[in-house]
């Protein structure tokens, strides 16, 4: 398991009397785009939580990029990128400043400039560099989010729902820019996401509902394991929930 970014074992986490995580495990390779399935509720915000360290779990172990993250904390955020469900750029700084800052809480130095100048040209907002956050449209956020995420080079990258409020050609254009990421930079990527058919071009999905891991497989093996035709169905039949997508609910 040396190419593992990621090494989620048997995590368990409970508010109160709500086990929210139940003896999940899951892994992440070099290079992998793994799909975190599962309606609102299955406990996908709180997985993300634990893996950047808000939250500790109540038992089990998380190794990112071989670190283990309560033992050595800092190595470990360090291989981390991270864009959280909701947006936390500032939005009356500039993108270039949001970026900047990022930099600076990474310890990054003089290599900032250059990589923040190299990430605003592959995402194609260099014009936008000096505009505050707000002129931006909701696609062109995420992609500075993301860029963000990127700028001290993790081995991992986590995205929360992040597709949420977006038109369908931006939901599209999100997605496809981070399959080309990870294929390019042989980055490991962990997208949490309640829609199906944000899931049909991973490399395994992996099934959540109500804090379970009920399936992790290919996309094909998915339905095969279902015995469905589609991945809609995969999902309806494993978690009894009616799969949605960027369209709505699937009938
Ligand atoms: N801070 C919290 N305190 C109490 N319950 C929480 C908290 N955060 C999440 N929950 C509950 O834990 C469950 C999982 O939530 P969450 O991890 O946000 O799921 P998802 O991101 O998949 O929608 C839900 O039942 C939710 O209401
Ligand atoms: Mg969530």
């Amino acid at each position: 398991m040396s190419q593992a970014v990621l090494h989620v074992d048997s995590v368990s986490k409970s508010y109160g009397a709500l086990k929210a995580l139940n003896e999940v495990s899951l892994s992440v390779a070099r290079g992998e785009f793994v799909a975190l399935l599962g309606p609102n509720g299955a406990g996908k915000s709180t997985l993300f939580q634990l893996l950047t360290g808000l939250f500790v779990p109540d038992t089990g172990r998380i190794e990112i990029d071989t670190h283990d993250l309560r033992r050595q904390g800092s190595q470990a955020l360090a291989a981390l990128g991270v864009v959280f469900q909701q947006s936390t750029l500032d939005l009356d700084l500039t993108v270039r400043a949001n970026l900047r800052f990022h930099a600076r809480l990474h310890g990054m130095g003089r290599a900032a400039r250059e990589r923040i100048d190299a990430e605003l040209e592959r995402i194609g907002l260099v014009e936008q560099a000096n505009s505050p956050v707000r002129a931006l449209s909701g696609g062109n956020r995420r992609k500075v989010e993301v860029a963000r995420a990127l700028l001290h080079q993790p081995a991992l990258l986590l995205m929360d729902e992040p597709t949420v409020g977006l038109d369908p050609a931006s939901r599209r254009a999100l997605l496809e820019y981070v399959h080309e990421l990870r294929a390019g930079r042989g980055l490991g990527v962990l997208w949490a996401t309640h829609l199906v058919d944000e899931v049909e071009d991973a490399d395994r999905v992996i099934v959540l509902h109500k804090g379970r891991r009920l399936a992790a497989a290919t996309p094909d093996a998915l339905c095969g394991q279902a015995g469905t035709a589609n991945l809609a169905g995969a999902f309806l039949t494993l978690t009894g929930e009616t799969p949605r997508t960027q369209e709505g609910v699937v009938s």
